[in-house]
């Protein structure tokens, strides 16, 4: 007896319950690209490419899928099907998400008021762009509100939230150090830190705020970058001044492109 055809619907529900990898995978391979190619067009790296057909990144950001079906040229239909897949590994896991999650967030003496609808409107923000930037001027309330959404989001990063002050720091190459101190990442004597930090980082789902960027701007943005560039689950939260004055010698060029980012506004 031969076998019916599978129906269109059959096809879709089949495809729809395939791992996100292997659908990736099999779009690359037919539009002909090798995945340095798709990382090339997608403007995401290799590793993140391998990652993700591999299994080991299951629930890439919207936007990170975007580009990779613009740069697939992937029908609507096939796009959602990509979604569908990337949304169930994304979705609730109650047994997992009813784990403490370990954090460094600031003990807070006073309670938080209002701004409820900021906060959740940031925290939503940081679940869908890699980095986030809280943007006011100072007294305006960024570090407490970057808190609060750090405290809404520990459910949601299975490695915790670390919160990272930059404001003491003078010197711009200690932003490593501050994050190693906060992730509790131990220094190796032959390797330079940041690579030691991108290596921990690189299969990890966790959120990082980087707590008044503005003073050392340009060299947070490096940092920035490049942990956004390996640590495709990596998400960061930066508050920073808008005082101009502050900006003046931050004129280097920002390594981040510009759809991994989105900016709220706290207004005092
Ligand atoms: N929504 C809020 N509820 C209670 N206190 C707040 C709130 N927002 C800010 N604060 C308090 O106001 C002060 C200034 O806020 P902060 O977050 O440090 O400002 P910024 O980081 O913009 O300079 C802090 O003492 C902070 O605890
Ligand atoms: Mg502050």
């Amino acid at each position: 007896m031969v076998p019916a055809e599978p129906s269109g619907s059959a096809f879709r529900n089949a495809a729809e319950s395939a791992e996100l990898g292997t659908l990736l995978k099999k779009f690359r391979l037919q539009a002909g690209l090798s995945q340095q190619a798709l990382a090339e067009r997608a403007l995401i790296s290799v590793q993140a490419v391998s990652a993700l057909e591999r299994g080991y990144r299951k629930a890439p950001y919207r936007v990170t899928l975007e580009r990779i079906a613009d740069a697939l040229a992937l029908s609507d239909e096939t796009r959602q099907t990509l979604e569908h897949s990337a949304q169930r590994a994304r979705g609730p896991r109650l047994d997992d998400e009813d784990r403490p999650r370990a954090h460094n967030l600031p003990r807070q003496l006073t309670s938080f008021l209002g701004r409820d609808e900021v906060v959740q409107e940031i925290a939503e923000l940081v679940e869908s762009a890699p980095l986030v930037s809280i943007v006011g001027t100072g007294g305006a309330g960024k570090t407490r509100t970057a808190v609060e959404v750090g405290r809404r989001l520990l459910n949601r990063f299975p490695h915790g939230v670390w919160f990272v002050e930059l404001a003491p720091l003078h010197d711009s190459d200690l932003v490593p150090r501050a994050l190693a101190s906060a992730l509790r990442v131990q220094e190796s004597p032959q390797r330079p830190l940041l690579e030691t930090l991108l290596a921990y980082l690189a299969q990890k789902r966790l959120l990082i705020i980087l707590d008044n960027c503005e003073h050392i701007i340009s060299q947070a943005r490096v940092v920035a970058g490049s942990l956004l560039r390996e640590c495709p689950s990596v998400a960061l939260l930066a508050t920073r001044s808008r005082d101009p004055e502050r900006y003046r010698g931050a004129n280097v060029s920002d390594p981040l492109p510009h759809h991994s980012r989105a900016k709220a506004t706290v207004a005092g």
